[in-house]
């Protein structure tokens, strides 16, 4: 079946075109097109994104980014006349501009052969939501083509699945069409999935496909947003997770080539508590007091950085090792997912790999996404579409045209269900 999907739950407008095929245990997926327009450059000189702005930049990039993905798949062809004028306008009422893009599009191109639209619904940033959920929305109506609302977290535990042409090179407007066939790796349950994000951190828990139990979470910042304070107060660009592990680079090859250890002992939040949960928001502050301690008694120097950031990111990763480790022994795990954009980093990949491998040995699967796929990106949700759309045929349910879709910045596991 062909997928077209659509996130927008923050900083990233992206489109995806997939197709998938052979059900639940041998499941291909064949990436067509999978476009992710980055916005980094507008929101970096605010320290952070800026809803309204989000809104606006993928009320501007949605329909080129549309006929971008359909081009690319070979599937746009010029056309026939609108119908439901009246109601696709009710519907994008509030995103006016989208409003009259969508209708050149629809004007000018052929309905293509989609059998389902997926869009994000949440969790994410509300004004940034409704654009994608809108536009979907109004394509479903348009072309008479369900749609489906899917949990942006769900969407990067199935991010694991995805495998792309390593011959692409990523791009500002990161752009792949290979026509590869990705072959499913298989997930053997019970699953634990540790998801790692700008605004989540959780542990959950998958008995079977679809099953989700969150066995822990954070109390207050997640991990990525920790990264990207730390990086603030450290006078580091944005977002801060790169930089952060950039800088932390620098101190490791200190430590190896010249034997230099950290002066500096940040505390690890929660490392021994008995639940599975988090906490790093003291984390920051202390890397906050730290700074200004050194900068009032006149011993700051901007050296002292990458030793800070090692120091920090050490403090994130033993929080989050030891966490996993305990809670894949408690649930008897067969596979482990790293999943969410902190997944992009390459210490955290490694040691979380590391020591559950070292305990488990071989019989036990580590999957983490590719880089590509560790930011937020609509092929991961057409991925988990799919699996949802499996799912609701299973129970013999039928999934609507253009059904009314409310956007959930705070959307829980749990309600998806
Ligand atoms: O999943 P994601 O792309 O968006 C959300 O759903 O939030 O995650 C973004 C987060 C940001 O906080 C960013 O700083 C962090 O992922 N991140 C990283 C790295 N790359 C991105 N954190 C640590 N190390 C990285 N290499
Ligand atoms: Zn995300």
């Amino acid at each position: 079946m062909k997928i077209l999907a659509i996130e927008t739950s923050c900083d990233e407008t992206s489109i995806s075109f997939l197709e998938c095929s052979r059900g639940f245990k041998k499941t291909n997926f064949k990436i067509l097109s999978n476009v992710v327009l980055s916005q980094i450059d507008i929101h970096k000189s605010f320290g952070g994104v800026v809803p309204s702005l989000a809104r606006r930049e993928h009320q501007k990039n949605l329909v080129p980014i549309l006929t971008k993905v359909l081009e690319e798949s070979g599937l746009l062809k010029l056309k026939i006349t609108v119908k439901n004028l009246k109601l696709l306008n009710k519907i994008l009422a509030r995103e006016t501009e989208l409003l009259e893009k969508t209708l050149d599009f629809l004007d000018k191109y052929e309905k293509p052969k989609i059998n389902l639209i997926a869009v994000t619904r949440g969790p994410g940033l509300e004004p940034a939501l409704w654009v994608g959920i809108n536009f979907a929305r109004v394509l479903s109506k348009a072309w008479e083509i369900p749609l489906i609302g899917i949990n942006h977290l769900e969407g990067h535990v199935f991010s694991v699945l995805l495998s792309q042409n390593r011959e692409e090179k990523s791009k500002r407007i990161q752009n792949s069409k290979s026509k590869i066939q990705n072959k499913i790796l298989k997930i053997q349950f019970p699953a634990l999935a540790l998801i790692v994000s700008g605004g989540h951190t959780e542990l959950i828990l998958m008995e079977d496909w679809l099953k989700y139990k969150i066995v822990g979470s954070t109390l207050d910042d997640a991990a990525g947003e920790a990264f990207d304070k730390a990086a603030r107060i450290l006078e580091l660009g944005y977002p801060g997770g790169p930089e952060i592990s950039r800088e932390a680079e620098k101190w490791k090859i200190q430590i190896i080539d010249k034997h230099r250890k950290s002066g500096f002992l940040l505390p690890r939040p929660m490392l021994n508590s008995k639940d599975f949960n988090f906490s790093f928001s003291g984390l920051k502050t202390a890397v906050l007091y730290l700074t200004q301690n050194l900068k009032k008694s006149g011993n700051w120097s901007e050296n002292l950085i990458p030793q800070i950031a090692h120091e920090f990111q050490e403090a994130v990763i033993e929080v989050l090792v030891k966490k996993s480790l305990k809670a894949a022994e408690k649930y008897n795990i067969k596979t482990f997912i790293l999943c969410g954009g902190v997944s992009a980093n390459k210490e955290l990949r490694y040691r979380l790999c590391d020591s559950l491998c070292k305990k488990y040995g071989k019989n036990f699967n580590f999957l983490m996404p590719e880089i590509e796929f560790s930011g937020d990106n609509a092929a991961m949700i057409a991925v988990a579409a799919y699996s949802n759309y499996l799912n609701l045929k299973v129970k013999g349910k039928s999934l609507k045209i253009a059904p009314f879709l409310k956007a959930d910045g705070n959307l829980n596991f749990k309600i998806n269900f």
